[in-house]
């Protein structure tokens, strides 16, 4: 199932978007710039597989801005290619490397990958100010957590997260079970300024989150996640499967 969805997704992405010369029924052009895997113009790669879900500009959509200058300040291009390439197993974000299923070649991913950031980094985004790290490095204390969620979400998203005067739930168990942990982190820290939430530095004026409270407040949401039993989704589509 989860091998195949996202291929599925990804062709009707393409197929949708017309512009290629190939008609059925006669053979298909050999050469030109039509031809799919030919095609290593950023903006026309970025603008038919991403933009759909990512937005326009890399500004978010339905899922996060991946050309936001904080996000591309914390991820690297190693991160970026790997999810790209790979998709997050679990969630909507489909693989798009041919050996994963996808569509498109490791020279259009690498065109992809140096499109973002060379169009949207800004590298005086964070300067003087040290991000918490990308990745999570160690695990999380969900406990101290919730005392973080109090501080610096709770203003927004309300008590215990479901859903506030300025911000919705976060723990409604069809959006966590569809995100991965990962996410949650780049969400905490970069957070979404096309929708108006603030980044790390943004949720409490004049006090940025540290990095332990980053790892303790993701663990605290991610521990919100519905225990297996009577889970409505298969184990499979779960991030890393079983947890
Ligand atoms: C069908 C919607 C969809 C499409 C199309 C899509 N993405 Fe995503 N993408 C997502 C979602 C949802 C996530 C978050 C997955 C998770 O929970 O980890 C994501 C995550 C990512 C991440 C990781 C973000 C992080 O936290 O570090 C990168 C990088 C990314 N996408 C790049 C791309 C690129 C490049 C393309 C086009 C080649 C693309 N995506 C197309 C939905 C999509
Ligand atoms: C100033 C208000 C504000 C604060 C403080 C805030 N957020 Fe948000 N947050 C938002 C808004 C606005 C959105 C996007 C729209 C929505 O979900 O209502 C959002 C979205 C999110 C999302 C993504 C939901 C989705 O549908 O993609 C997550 C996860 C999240 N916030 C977690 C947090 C956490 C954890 C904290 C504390 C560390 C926090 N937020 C602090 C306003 C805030």
């Amino acid at each position: 199932m989860s091998g195949q969805w996202p291929a599925i997704l990804a062709s009707l992405l393409i197929t949708s978007c017309g512009g290629f010369r190939t008609v059925p029924g006669q053979p298909g052009g050999t050469s030109g710039p039509s031809a799919p895997a030919q095609i290593l113009d950023f903006t026309i790669l970025y603008g038919r597989n991403c933009a759909g879900c990512h937005g326009r500009e890399g500004r978010g959509g339905v899922a996060i801005g991946i050309g936001e200058p904080v996000y591309l300040a914390i991820a690297s291009d190693a991160a970026i290619t790997r999810a790209t390439a790979d998709g997050v197993a679990g969630t909507a974000m489909p693989a798009f490397a041919k050996r994963s299923g996808g569509m498109l070649t490791d020279d259009q991913i690498s065109a992809i990958v140096r499109g973002i950031r060379s169009r949207w980094a800004k590298p005086d985004a964070l300067r003087d100010v040290e991000p918490p790290p990308y990745a999570a490095s160690q695990t999380g204390d969900a406990e101290r957590g919730a005392a973080v969620y109090g501080t610096f979400c709770s203003s927004c998203h309300g008590p215990g997260g479901r859903g506030g005067a300025r911000a919705s739930s976060i723990v409604d168990a069809a959006y966590l079970q569809l995100v991965s942990d990962q996410e949650l982190r780049t969400l905490v820290i970069v957070g979404r300024p096309d929708l108006g939430a603030p980044d790390w530095r943004g949720d409490l004026p004049g006090r940025p989150m540290s990095p332990q409270d980053v790892f303790d407040v993701v663990a605290w949401l991610a521990g919100q996640r519905p225990a297996l039993p009577g889970q409505p989704y298969s184990t499979a589509l779960l991030p890393g499967g079983v947890r």
